[in-house]
Parts: C-alpha cells; sequence; structure tokens
C-alpha cells in the first residue's frame, strides 16, 4: 500500500494547478504515474485516507480516482483496493526499482534536478557557482597538447594517475598521509557512496547513518536493500557514547559526515574522531566519513579525518571538488586501505570504466590552489549565510536555528507546525523548501527546514519574503511539531 505519507511526499506539489480540487489531483497523479513514482500494481490509498491526509473533502478523492480509472490509470475492486493499472506493454520493476522508487519519493532535493518548476526558486540542492579557478583550469587543460591527455589510457577505471597523486598530495597535506594506490577516483562523492554501498551493503542488512544525515546517502542505502540505524547526531555530531553498544549489533557500515554535517553543519571534534578510528579498529567494521563538504568551513580549524586516528582500520575517506569548486566537474574520490580500493576499483570498472580525463586533469590543477579557493568560499558563504540569517530574523522571527560550523545549508525549526505541510504552501507562494523528515531514515524532524544559502542576494530575498508570507498562511498553534504520521495507513 502506498502509504499517506509516502504518498504525500510525491504529491507535495498537487494544488498548484488550476482548475477545480479534484482534477489538480488528478492530473498529480497522473503525472506521478507517467514518471514512475506509482509504479504499475502499486496500490493507492483508500479515498478517505487520502482525503484526510491533504485535508480535503472524501469526495474531491472519489472524483480523482473516477477520472484516472476512466482514462484507465488506475483499477478498483470493491474489497481488493485501488492500484495503478499494469499492462502488456509494462516493464515489470525489478524489486531494486521498488526500492529506488519509494526512496526517491521522499528525496525532493534529487527530483528538483530531474523536473525543475518554473517560477518557483528553488531552496533545495545546495550547489554554489563555480569559482573563477575552475574556467583557468580548464583554460589550462584545453592548452594542453591533447597528446599529453592521450597518452593516458582511454579507461582507467582507477581514475588518472596525476590525480591520484594530487588527492593523496592533499589529504596528506591534511595530515592523513596517504599514497596513489590509496586512492580511487569516482564520478562524485554521490557515486563514491554507491560503490561502497554495492561492495560491502548486503541487501536487509543494516547501515547506521546519523539521524538526521545526507538525503543522497540514506537513498543510496534504502535502495541497496539496507536497513537504516539511526544514530542521535547533535550540534557535535554524532554522541559517540552510543557507538559502542551500536556497533556491538555488528551493522554492515557506519556512515558519517563529520565535516561539516549535512544538513546541520556540525563539525566533529577531534576527541570524537579518535574514538570512532578507536572503535573502527577495535570491531572491524567498516566506517565511510564522507567529507565533500570539509573545504567549507565557516570558522572553526578543520581537524585530520578520523581516517588519520587510526592506521589499520577500515575507513573510507569520501572527497569531492564538487562543493568547493563546482560540483559540475562530476569527480569525487575514496581514499582507504589498498586492499578496499582494488576492490572497489572493480565496482568503479563494472558502473562506468572510469571518469572523464579532461575533468580529472581539471582537478589536478584545482587541488594545487586549495587553500585559496577554501579562503575564496569562506568569505561569499558568510557573506550568505549572515543575509538569509537576517532574512530568517525579518520573515521567519518566531524560526530559530544553530549558525553552522560549515556547509552549505542551515538547519532552521519552526516554533510549531509540520514543514511537510509548510511546503506545498510555500510551492503555492513560489519557493521549493525541503522538509527536515527527508533527512531523517525515520521521518523525525518534521519540525525543520534544510534552507541552502547559495544564491545571489536578490532570489534569496524574494525566496525569504515568499517563504515569510507561506507561514503567515500556515503558522499553526503550537501543539503538534513533528506530528503529521498520525495519518499513516
Ligand atoms: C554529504 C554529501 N555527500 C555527497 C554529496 C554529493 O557530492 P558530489 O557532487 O561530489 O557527488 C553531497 C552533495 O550535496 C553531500 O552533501
Amino acid at each position: 500500500m502506498a502509504k499517506a505519507p509516502a504518498l504525500l511526499e510525491t504529491l507535495v506539489d498537487w494544488s498548484s494547478g488550476s482548475g477545480p480540487l479534484y482534477a489538480r489531483l488528478c492530473a498529480a497523479l497522473d503525472a506521478a504515474i507517467t514518471r514512475g513514482e506509482l509504479l504499475p500494481g502499486a496500490p493507492l490509498p483508500p479515498e478517505r485516507t487520502l482525503a484526510r491526509a491533504l485535508k480535503l473533502s472524501r469526495t474531491t478523492v472519489v472524483q480523482a480516482y473516477q477520472n484516472l480509472r476512466q482514462s484507465g490509470r488506475i483499477d478498483s475492486r470493491q474489497g481488493s483496493g485501488t492500484w495503478v493499472r499494469r499492462s502488456e506493454q509494462d516493464l515489470r520493476p525489478s524489486p531494486q526499482e521498488h526500492d529506488v522508487t519509494s526512496a526517491f519519493r521522499r528525496n525532493v532535493v534529487f527530483r528538483s534536478m530531474l523536473e525543475h518548476a518554473q517560477d518557483t526558486i528553488g531552496m533545495v540542492a545546495a550547489y554554489l557557482p563555480p569559482l573563477p579557478a575552475v574556467a583557468e583550469a580548464a583554460r589550462l587543460v584545453a592548452r594542453q597538447p591533447l597528446h599529453a591527455l592521450a597518452a593516458e589510457p582511454g579507461y582507467s577505471p582507477m581514475g588518472m594517475p596525476a590525480l591520484r597523486k594530487a588527492v593523496a598530495d592533499s589529504l596528506s597535506r591534511a595530515d592523513l598521509p596517504t599514497v596513489a594506490e590509496q586512492v580511487l577516483i569516482t564520478s562524485g562523492a554521490q557515486q563514491a557512496i554507491s560503490l561502497v554501498a554495492g561492495l560491502l551493503v548486503p541487501r536487509g542488512e543494516t547501515v547506521a547513518v546519523e539521524d538526521p544525515t545526507y538525503i543522497g546517502a540514506i537513498d543510496v542505502f534504502s535502495a541497496a536493500g539496507a536497513r537504516l540505524l539511526p544514530l542521535p547526531a547533535g550540534p557535535a555530531g554524532v554522541d559517540v557514547d552510543r557507538l559502542r553498544p551500536m556497533l556491538e549489533t555488528r551493522p554492515r557500515l557506519l556512515y558519517l559526515v563529520p565535516s561539516f554535517h549535512n544538513p546541520t553543519g556540525a563539525l566533529l571534534p577531534e576527541r570524537s574522531r579518535r574514538v570512532i578510528a578507536r572503535l573502527a579498529a577495535e570491531f572491524q567494521i567498516p566506517v565511510v566519513e564522507d567529507n565533500a563538504l570539509a573545504g567549507l568551513g565557516l570558522g572553526p580549524a578543520l581537524p585530520p579525518p578520523i581516517a588519520a586516528f587510526a592506521r589499520n582500520a577500515p575507513i573510507l575517506t569520501i572527497g569531492s571538488p564538487s562543493k568547493l569548486y563546482w560540483s559540475g566537474l562530476r569527480v569525487g574520490w575514496i581514499r582507504g586501505p589498498e586492499a578496499l580500493i582494488a576492490r572497489l576499483g572493480r565496482w568503479k570498472a563494472l558502473a562506468d570504466l572510469g571518469s572523464p580525463l579532461h575533468t580529472q586533469a581539471m582537478v589536478v590543477h584545482l587541488l594545487a590552489e586549495e587553500a585559496a579557493a577554501e579562503k575564496a568560499r569562506r568569505r561569499e558563504n558568510r557573506t550568505r549565510l549572515d543575509l538569509l540569517t537576517a532574512l530568517l530574523k525579518q520573515h521567519l522571527p518566531d524560526w530559530s536555528w544553530r549558525r553552522p560550523d560549515g556547509g552549505l545549508l542551515l538547519w532552521a525549526r519552526m516554533p510549531s507546525g509540520d514543514a511537510n505541510e509548510l511546503a506545498p504552501i510555500a510551492r503555492r507562494h513560489g519557493v521549493a523548501i525541503v522538509a527536515g523528515s527527508a533527512n531523517s531514515p525515520d521521518h523525525r524532524f518534521a519540525d525543520r527546514v534544510r534552507l541552502p544559502f547559495v544564491c545571489d542576494a536578490a532570489t534569496m530575498e524574494q525566496a525569504i519574503a515568499r517563504l515569510g508570507r507561506a507561514w503567515q498562511e500556515y503558522r499553526p498553534l503550537p501543539r503538534r511539531a513533528g506530528g503529521r504520521f498520525d495519518v499513516l495507513v
């Protein structure tokens, strides 16, 4: 059964069209079926349940289902319920597609990259325009005679040797001594997470993650069929006192975002890093530290990566130039014990036979100027964050937050209500937001909104003014923060 809350995530924008409500609902369900968010055979909630979840009259849902039945999109049978119609031409979805579909349903961030809503400002994805250094690196690579690049094997699943060496040098400078053989080049940190999941996470096994955590990681592990074990995480990162009993349950993997946490912006202190490294060595359970945001500190000095505190532990350190330089490069890396990196290399070969050489060559140039890039980003990101907080104080004076130590997100708390209910209202006011529950394996944090500070000043001013108007329209009494899931069917 497509549970009402899960369906609500698919239908976040359902009321934004024109015409009577039943027609808008019908169009939204129709579109969800076309996009494959509701797969052939997927059951729909009973009319009364969906009506309650969407705060509509039952007749509106009855009429919408009626239209979908007439147009051959769904079928119903007395006593058996309602489901998306199967047809002879349907390509049968695999069990993995069911997992990917339900993972995507909650992932408003990735969905926004696939389908851009016009007239809506997206306060959704967290990426910055490229630094000028990216254009310079492109010029340098273009000026190189092609035969210099062509001398590389065109298929290099482990990555361009010069980049593996540049990444190893960069990590060594950050107090994590590394040689090129310990580095696998990937297509972004996202692929790094996928490769690790493919190699180390069998279906049905457990992966421990911070709660909240990075949406893209929740999705990869869920799509791999893993069960997610949430670990409480606060302003100082994961609570290390809870780790030992959790590791005794033998999860397959522990995934962390220590520098700077997505979405809270927290920095894991050196003391906690030492504890985690010691436990990884003792239990020999792989720890993945995703440092994709590590170059985006706003103030405090960055401690060494967790892997620096235990040389013989199965710790995988993920990195990427996406956030510091530009996400369009689609380059990333994994650093770890040589044997594990070699095994991951086989998965990389199966995935795509290696990442494009010319962007790898650009990243070799970029890594030579890291300190300058970090300084430039720190200056601009502080300005953007200051503007965002000033706008929030003006338009949403009863919201609260902790200033992030780094990263690109502000984890804001509403004084009451449920951000999943605010999100469709905000859409109608022309701004897309992500409810905090998308960052939680257990759908907690529905009273939070994850706000990127990445756009220019004029756009941000407009976005927060629109959000303020949406909040004025929504603003519930302070009675049931995060209480949306009582409509579960
Ligand atoms: C923690 C974290 N890991 C990985 C990624 C994906 O990065 P990439 O662009 O390198 O694939 C992101 C992007 O937001 C992120 O925040």
